[in-house]
This record gives structure tokens, C-alpha cells and sequence, in this order.
């Protein structure tokens, strides 16, 4: 029998995390304006107790922890919380840990004061009960504040390289919408009836869109994407797909991309979203 979240925690222990500690630096950077609006929405005060949902490699729970009393980083993959760890060393932080949680199931910090991610709560077998499970942990005037994806259609670092996939792959597989996965809280219905079924209140989502940084020329926005985007799936998962087609999708993607001076930048859609404990 699986146990709770298997594939996710087989998934962030192995290609996802490995693939996460090694981008680290490119893909904090790409991410620094979701970064920038997460911290402003979640209105840090120098009181809060704070769990980082999801960590990660800790640039939000570092991020938070200047600000904050305390934060706490929670995660499943032993290899981000490694360099977490390792992060919270070399910048002297001493009010910050890290711990390895699954947080749909196991106790988190006692009493939190805020609970945030950046894109670590798309990834739960049962939502309801993982946000019930951290509601449940914080003082009753406990706020929420989390970035997560909105639907690959309107993320073109998403919708532009699978375009061109498409015309070299054919995938009858309709994807599940709903499937843990960075897509899986795309619909902000779906997400307002989770939190509010897992008791949170006043749920708000704002839409925010940002410029993602991915490489100085079309060659190395190929080569992020295929490291640390969309294409991985493709490219290191898929043995089916022949080198040939490889190669065409590469130029197709280089081919595609809008020229620019500063760098290769595709568009990011987000939902920020807000919620009070009580
Ligand atoms: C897309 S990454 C985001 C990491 C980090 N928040 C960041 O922005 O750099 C998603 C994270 O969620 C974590 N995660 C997935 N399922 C989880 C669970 N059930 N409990 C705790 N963490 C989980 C993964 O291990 C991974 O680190």
C-alpha cells in the first residue's frame, strides 16, 4: 500500500528535488518578483511566528526570518532542506529552522502566527485536510498568505515551449486539472472552496502577473527549461522520444523566443492568495 503523498515525496527526495538544490541561485532569481509580492501581501511584523509551507530550499522562510520573531521551514525533500539548512548557516540567521514534515499529516509549529508559501501547497492527495491540519496549529487570529500557478495557458514559460512539443509529440492524455502538481490550484473556485471546507475564513485571490527571467539568449532559456521547467518531463523522463525530435523541439523553442537585449523573459500568472484562521 502507498502511504500519504508517496509519489510527491519519491518525486522532491529524487528528479524534483535534485533538480531544485541544483537551480537554486536561477530559479530564485526567476522567481524574485513572486518573492517581492508574496512578502508585501503577507504584511510580516516583527512579532509573527511563521511556518514556510513547502520551503523548499529556504528563500522565503530566509526571506521571512529578517523580519519575523521566528520562522519555521517545513518540507518533505531531504535535499532542500539540506541546502536550507546550509543557507540558514552562511547568512547567521539563528531564528530559523528547518524541519522534515509532511503538512497534510504531521504537527508543524505550535501557535504560528502566519502561514505562507511560495508554490509548496499544489502538491497534497487531500488539500482539505492539509490546510485544516495547518489551520488547526495556529493562534485563532492566524493569517494565510500563499503563491501558487495559474493555468498553464496563461503562464507562457508553460504554454510557448509546449506549443511547440506539440508539433513534434502527439500526448492524447488529457491531463487531470486537479492532480497535485504545480498546476493543480489553478482554479480559483476550486481553491476558495478548499480553504474555506478546511475552516478558513475572509479567503481572498488576487491575480498578479511578473516577467520570469530565463537565460541572457534563446539557447540558454532552451537549456532552463529543459533543466528546470516544463520540457524536463520530456526530456530527462520520457526515453520514448527520439534525440531527432528532441534536437527539432530545441530549435523550434530557440526559433520562438522574443529577441531581446536584457534577456530572455516569458510571462508568469499567479494567484496570491489570503485567508484569516478565525
Ligand atoms: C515547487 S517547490 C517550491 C519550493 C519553495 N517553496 C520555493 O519556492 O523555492 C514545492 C515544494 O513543496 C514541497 N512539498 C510537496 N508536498 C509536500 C508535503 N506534503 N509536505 C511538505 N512539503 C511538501 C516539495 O518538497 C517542494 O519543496
Amino acid at each position: 500500500m502507498l502511504e500519504i503523498n508517496q509519489n510527491q515525496k519519491e518525486f522532491w527526495n529524487g528528479p524534483g528535488g535534485e533538480a531544485w538544490v541544483t537551480g537554486q541561485e536561477t530559479l530564485d532569481s526567476a522567481m524574485r518578483p513572486v518573492t517581492d509580492v508574496l512578502l508585501k501581501a503577507a504584511d510580516v511584523k516583527s512579532t509573527d511566528r511563521v511556518t514556510d509551507i513547502g520551503c523548499g530550499t529556504g528563500e522565503t522562510t530566509l526571506e521571512i526570518a529578517r523580519h519575523a520573531a521566528s520562522a519555521l521551514g517545513v518540507d518533505v525533500s531531504a535535499p532542500m532542506l539540506a541546502l536550507a539548512k546550509e543557507r540558514a548557516e552562511q547568512a547567521g540567521l539563528s531564528n530559523v529552522q528547518f524541519e522534515q514534515r509532511d503538512v497534510q499529516t504531521e504537527e508543524l509549529q505550535a501557535d504560528a502566527t502566519l502561514a505562507m508559501s511560495r508554490f509548496g501547497v499544489m502538491f497534497f492527495e487531500d488539500s482539505v485536510a492539509a490546510f485544516a491540519n495547518i489551520r488547526r496549529q495556529m493562534v485563532s487570529d492566524g493569517r494565510l498568505c500563499f503563491a501558487c500557478w495559474k493555468t498553464p495557458r496563461e503562464n507562457t514559460w508553460v504554454s510557448l515551449p509546449m506549443s511547440i512539443v506539440r508539433q513534434h509529440v502527439q500526448d492524447d492524455t488529457p491531463p487531470d486539472p486537479h492532480a497535485p502538481g504545480p498546476f493543480a490550484f489553478a482554479d480559483d473556485t476550486r481553491v476558495r472552496s478548499i480553504l474555506e471546507e478546511a475552516g478558513w475564513k475572509d479567503v481572498e485571490l488576487n491575480p498578479v502577473e511578473f516577467d520570469m527571467a530565463w537565460g541572457e539568449s534563446p539557447e540558454a532559456a532552451a537549456h532552463g527549461l529543459i533543466e528546470r521547467g516544463p520540457l524536463r518531463r520530456i526530456f530527462v523522463g520520457d526515453p520514448s522520444i527520439s534525440e531527432e525530435t528532441k534536437q527539432a523541439i530545441i530549435k523550434g523553442i530557440q526559433d520562438a523566443l522574443p529577441p531581446s537585449d536584457g534577456g530572455i523573459f516569458l510571462k508568469g500568472a499567479i494567484w496570491i492568495v489570503t485567508a484569516k484562521a478565525g
